[in-house]
C-alpha cells in the first residue's frame, strides 16, 4: 500500500483520522512517520500511541528558513513517501521542497479555496461574512495554497459561529474528505492537467 509521510503542527485530529482509516488493508495507504516542526504537538502522542515512527524538526534548531526546510525534506525522505500530506501543518514549504516531492504533496485547507488561503481561512471567511464556508483538499505547488484542487466540503456558516464553532465545523467535514481523498489518490494516483487535478 502506499506510504503516507504525514506533517503536522497541531493537535492532529486529521492525523488521527488517517490513522483510523489505514488499519483496514483495502484503504491502499498507511501513515508510515509523522514529521513536526513543533516539539509540543499533540500529535506526537497520536504517532506513538498507534506505533508510528515521528520526527521533529524544530526552526529553532536551525540557523535559517532554508537549513530548516532542506532538514525536514530530509526527515521526510527517509521514509520513502508515495504521498506528502500536510495536515494542519502550519510553515510553508520553499520550492525546492516542493520540487522534490513534485505532485505527490497534498494539503488540507480549512476554506473553500480560492477564497481565503493563508494562515487564517476560518477566520477570514467568517470576517468576510461568508455564509458557506468548507474546506479544500488540494495539491500542492510552489504558491501558498493555490495548487489544483482534488476535493472540496462545503459547510454553513451560522450567524452566532465565532472562529472556535465554525472551525470544529469545518473539522468533522475535513476528516471524512481527507481520508477520503488521500485513499483515492493512493488507490487510483492523482492527475493534473494544467488547472485541474483528477483522482484515477
Ligand atoms: C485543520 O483544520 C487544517 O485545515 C488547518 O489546521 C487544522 C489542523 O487541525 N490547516 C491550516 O490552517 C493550514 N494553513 P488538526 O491538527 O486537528 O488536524
Amino acid at each position: 500500500s502506499a506510504r503516507l509521510v504525514v506533517l503536522v503542527s497541531g493537535a492532529g485530529s486529521n492525523l488521527a483520522a488517517l490513522l483510523a482509516a489505514h488499519d483496514d488493508p483495502a484503504y491502499g495507504a498507511r501513515v508510515v512517520a509523522v514529521v513536526t516542526d513543533r516539539p509540543d504537538a499533540g500529535a506526537l502522542d497520536l504517532a506513538r500511541d498507534a506505533g508510528v515512527a515521528s520526527a521533529v524538526v524544530a526552526p529553532a534548531d536551525f540557523e535559517d528558513r532554508a537549513a530548516w526546510d532542506a532538514a525536514t525534506a530530509e526527515a521526510v525522505d527517509v521514509f520513502g513517501p508515495d504521498l506528502v500530506v500536510l495536515a494542519g501543518f502550519m510553515r510553508i514549504l520553499s520550492p525546492a521542497f516542493v520540487r522534490r516531492f513534485a505532485g505527490r504533496i497534498v494539503n488540507t485547507h480549512p476554506a473553500l479555496l480560492p477564497s481565503f488561503p493563508g494562515a487564517h481561512g476560518v477566520r477570514d471567511a467568517l470576517a468576510h461574512g461568508a455564509k458557506v464556508s468548507g474546506c479544500t483538499v488540494h495539491v500542492v505547488d510552489e504558491g501558498v495554497d493555490s495548487g489544483p484542487i482534488l476535493a472540496q466540503a462545503a459547510v454553513p456558516v451560522l450567524d452566532d459561529d465565532d472562529e472556535e464553532v465554525l472551525h470544529e465545523r469545518i473539522k468533522v467535514a475535513e476528516r471524512a474528505l481527507l481520508v477520503e481523498t488521500v485513499g483515492r489518490a493512493a488507490r487510483h494516483g492523482i492527475h493534473v492537467d494544467g488547472r485541474r487535478a483528477t483522482l484515477g
